[in-house]
């Protein structure tokens, strides 16, 4: 197992570029399931959540073909439904996405329930209902979720009780193939929600709506190959934004949407952190001195739960009180039990947390559980004067591409080193 050592303390300066997005790759990979020709995706992030999806798609009978380390062919004209293995499903959330996409094409899915980040309670009952309103029965059978109809899915309005991006993708990857109009209201409108109606209209799909509360999704009799860049990683930017303001410095984060950072941006500024601009990137520059900020976590355009935990780190930082109310999942607060190790003030109170800024931290053995977590470790060692090893990189790297070489070609003090425990085992082996 590998492990993280950072001597914090030092100021990040330079420029570092973003990835693909994670999570807006997920589901666009998984809309090729619905085409019967291949696509070529461009942009798609390295990492080990991407790479477990194309090795289930693979082994359901799809070619897929590695053009370059951000780019793949996929083929899903000969895809065996209903044959994921389980495997490889549990270890990623996004797997929940075959689903849909297989349920709209066959008409019928089974997928081994999915996995993901340990961050609260996350059910699959809206996505369910989303496949019951286009006629599909759904049963949970020897630890797989499965859905089938009578024959392709057949539109209809689809109310969801509350925001959810994942049931949000299902619903439109069951219904882009269905006979008639699905209307899918209160969806989420995160920019991963507009990129999928995108590919999807490129490949021939009749989308409209997507970034607003009601999508509307005419089915089409079949999809054609496309070739589609992947939007960039808005969560990857905000994490080096927050490191930055955090640590003290100046840093261009480039390839990026700064549309997606307003709310992030805009809450860097709040606390103290300047940020500039352009049109395909900012710049943070920040000296250190934050002061404490309320958070809310909200569906986009609202603060990202998935950026709750790196702004918990860099607001151990600042002097003063901050406050966060975690609205979307229920146990996201777990990271802050590891910075309290290093000596921060923080109080949980259920969905509630808050922040004593100012004091002085000192390094620590910290374990990340999940990945947002594991970057507010991250950061909280980067912006503390002392010595700290992070252990659970796998966890980061679920999300983060290179994480410790762009940290390190922005001045940081960041190394990956195989864990002594693994080192002794090694040589007595
Ligand atoms: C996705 C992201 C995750 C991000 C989250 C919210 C991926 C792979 N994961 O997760 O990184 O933190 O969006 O932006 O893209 N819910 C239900 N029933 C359901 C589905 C969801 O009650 O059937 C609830 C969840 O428990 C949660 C809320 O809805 O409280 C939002 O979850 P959702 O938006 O669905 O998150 P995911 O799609 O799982």
């Amino acid at each position: 197992m590998e492990q993280i050592i950072i001597n914090g303390g030092r100021p990040l300066y330079g420029d570092v570029s973003v990835n693909g997005m994670k999570n807006a790759a997920l589901p666009v990979i998984c809309a090729c399931a619905l085409n019967e020709e291949a696509c070529i995706i461009d942009n798609i992030p390295p990492v080990n959540d991407i790479e477990i999806l194309l090795e289930i798609l693979a082994s359901m009978g799809a070619e897929v073909t590695r053009l370059t380390k951000n780019s793949v062919e996929i083929n899903c004209k000969n895809l065996v439904p209903c044959t994921s293995p389980s495997e490889l499903a549990v270890k990623l959330r996004g797997s929940s996405y075959l689903l849909g996409a297989e349920f709209g094409r066959f008409g019928k899915s089974s997928v081994s329930h999915p996995g993901g980040c340990s961050i609260g309670s996350r059910p699959l009952d809206l996505h369910m209902k989303a496949f019951e309103s286009l006629g599909g029965n759904c049963c949970h059978r020897n630890g797989r979720l499965e859905v089938e109809s009578e024959g392709r899915p057949v539109g209809n309005t689809i109310y969801f009780d509350k925001v959810s991006v994942g049931a949000t993708a299902n619903a439109i990857l069951a219904s882009v193939l269905a006979d008639g109009t699905t209307t899918i209201d209160n969806a989420a409108r995160e920019p991963h929600i507009v990129d999928l109606a995108v590919f999807l209209n490129a490949c021939g799909a009749n989308i409209t709506g997507a970034g607003t509360s009601v999508i509307k999704v005419k089915g089409v009799e079949k999809l054609h190959g496309c070739r589609y860049s992947i939007i960039p990683d808005m969560i990857e930017a905000g994490t080096y934004m927050a490191a930055v303001a955090a640590t003290s410095g100046k840093v261009t984060v480039r390839n990026v949407i700064p549309k997606h950072l307003e709310a992030i941006s805009s809450k860097l500024e709040e606390a103290g952190a300047t940020v500039t601009v352009g049109d395909d990137f900012v710049t943070v520059e920040s000296t250190g001195k934050l002061r404490g900020i309320s958070i809310v976590t909200q569906p986009y355009p609202g603060f990202a739960t998935d950026m709750q935990p790196q702004f918990g780190a860099m607001l151990c930082f600042a002097e003063g009180t901050s406050d966060i109310v975690e609205n979307i999942f229920n146990s996201r607060f777990q990271y802050m039990d590891e910075l309290s190790k290093m000596g921060a003030d923080i109080k949980v109170d259920s969905n509630h947390a808050v922040i004593r800024g100012g004091a002085t931290l000192s390094g620590a053995p910290l374990v990340c559980h999940d990945l947002r977590a594991g970057a507010a470790m991250v950061i909280a060692a980067l912006a503390t004067k002392d010595s700290s090893v992070i252990e659970g990189i796998d966890k980061i790297e679920r999300g983060y591409y290179n994480i410790v070489g762009k940290l390190q070609d922005l001045g940081a003090d960041i190394q990956k080193k195989v864990s002594v425990l693994d080192e002794q085992i090694t040589a007595t082996m």
